[in-house]
């Protein structure tokens, strides 16, 4: 897990907003993260230090002196952590940082760390377009710092635009992003996900179990490592991944051609999309009638579109994803020849806590030279590490 034994300081400071930063707190404390609070004196007119406390089993910090406040703290704190999250961040905060101030614990926090720092802005949707918190959001982007866009809506002052504290889901995955090593950044990542939907009729269709969950695991893991992702999904009801480019298809033929598309500009491609091996013949322009009690449908093969992509390699990583029920590596092994693909990731689909819409799946990845790397049950999102390591070791050095 990408937070798993990290050390994370919220800064909250002074707006509305702030009672999202419980939500942040608990997320990130149930993702493994140790969590430490710091709080503005304004923040505390929203929301008490003691819910943070409650949260995180630490007390929030809230003051540079007095009672409860520790000696030198404004500069330990900012030291001992991975990284800092500034959520929500007000005009003000942002206007001190970048104009070097520290005039409160927080702030001059921030001015001792030499840690990653994640910015998430709220404020009136008027505030956000001044020009001087325009200013000091480009001073602060130009210091290497990351300052989210706040969401567009509905502010809580009633006004409608962009002033919302971005989603905890993307809050958190722009964190994890700052914690992960950067060894896939600006490669060219083609990913496929999903099953596809093959059509007997306007209302019916053939699919399959597929959820999509290893793919989009896949994609959001690449994206975190700083990769540029596109991801082919077939119908899926999963978001699309913070930072990545979701094509959305429904059939083998449609996912064939967008791959196509994208392949030649790619670095590696990773099919992990469950495609229909077959599609009805005939798609009936009409509902299809109750008629006789049998029903005979015919059906035509589906392009095999990692044979086709792989046979126009020139020097992307080709993997494949090898669904099985019985004789799990010889039948992968054969893929992996027959398709001429530089890696497979086998997984035995006929166990309750493996393959197929669960969080978790146990995969074996076979590769050329011999590669036999036998995975316990992970999570998609570790599964999707390993494999990615393996496409990491096989990239030839970046142009
Ligand atoms: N695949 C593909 N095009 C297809 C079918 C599968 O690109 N028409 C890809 C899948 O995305 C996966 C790999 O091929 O990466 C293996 O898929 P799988 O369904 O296990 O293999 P098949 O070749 O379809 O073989 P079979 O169904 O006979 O096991």
């Amino acid at each position: 897990m990408a937070f798993t034994g990290k050390r994370i300081l919220i800064g909250v400071s002074g707006g509305i907003a702030a009672y999202k930063a419980a939500e942040l707190a608990r997320r990130l404390v149930s993702g493994g993260a140790r969590v430490k609070v710091v709080m503005t004196r304004a923040a505390q007119e929203f929301v008490t230090p003691l819910t943070f406390q409650a949260l995180t089993g630490e007390k929030a910090a809230t003051a540079m002196f007095g009672p409860g406040s520790e000696p030198l703290e404004h500069i330990a704190l900012g030291q001992e952590v991975d990284a800092i999250v500034l959520a929500p961040a007000t005009a003000n905060l942002m206007g001190k940082m970048a104009a070097g101030i520290g005039d409160d614990l927080l702030t001059t926090i921030l001015l001792a760390s030499t840690k990653p720092i994640l910015i998430c802005p709220a404020m009136n949707c008027e505030m956000w377009a001044n020009p001087a918190v325009q200013d000091n959001v480009v001073k602060l982007r130009d210091r290497g710092l990351e300052v989210l866009h706040p969401e567009a809506g509905e502010l809580a002052c009633g006004a409608i635009g962009y002033g919302r504290l971005p989603e905890v889901e993307t809050i958190l995955e722009a964190l994890a992003q700052l914690l992960s090593p950067q060894d896939l950044a600006g490669r060219r990542i083609l990913v496929t996900a999903g099953p596809t939907h093959e059509d007997l009729d306007p209302v019916r269709f053939l699919t399959n179990r597929s959820s999509g969950k290893q793919g989009y695991a896949l994609a959001k893991v690449a994206r975190r490592r700083g990769a540029e992702v596109c991801l082919i999904s077939g119908p899926s009801h999963l978001p699309a991944p913070h930072g990545v480019e979701r094509l959305e298809v429904r059939t083998a033929r449609e996912m064939l051609d967008a791959v196509l598309a994208r392949f030649p500009e790619s670095e590696a491609l990773l099919m992990a999309a469950a495609v229909g091996d077959y599609h009805p013949t005939s798609r009936s322009e009409h509902k299809m009638k109750r008629g006789s009690p049998e029903l005979t449908v015919h059906l035509t093969q589906n392009p095999d579109i990692l044979k086709e992509v792989a046979a126009l390699k020139k020097k992307q990583v080709v993997v494949g994803f090898a669904a099985e029920t019985r004789d799990l590596e010889a039948a992968a092994r054969k893929k992996l020849e027959d398709k001429g693909l530089d890696l497979i990731v086998a997984n035995q689909v006929n166990r309750p806590d493996s393959g197929f819409a669960v969080d978790t799946n146990e995969v074996t990845i076979i590769g050329r030279k011999n590669l036999l790397l036998p995975l316990p049950l992970l999570s998609k999102e570790e599964v999707a590490e390993k494999v990615l390591d393996q496409v990491a070791a096989l990239l030839p050095p970046p142009r």
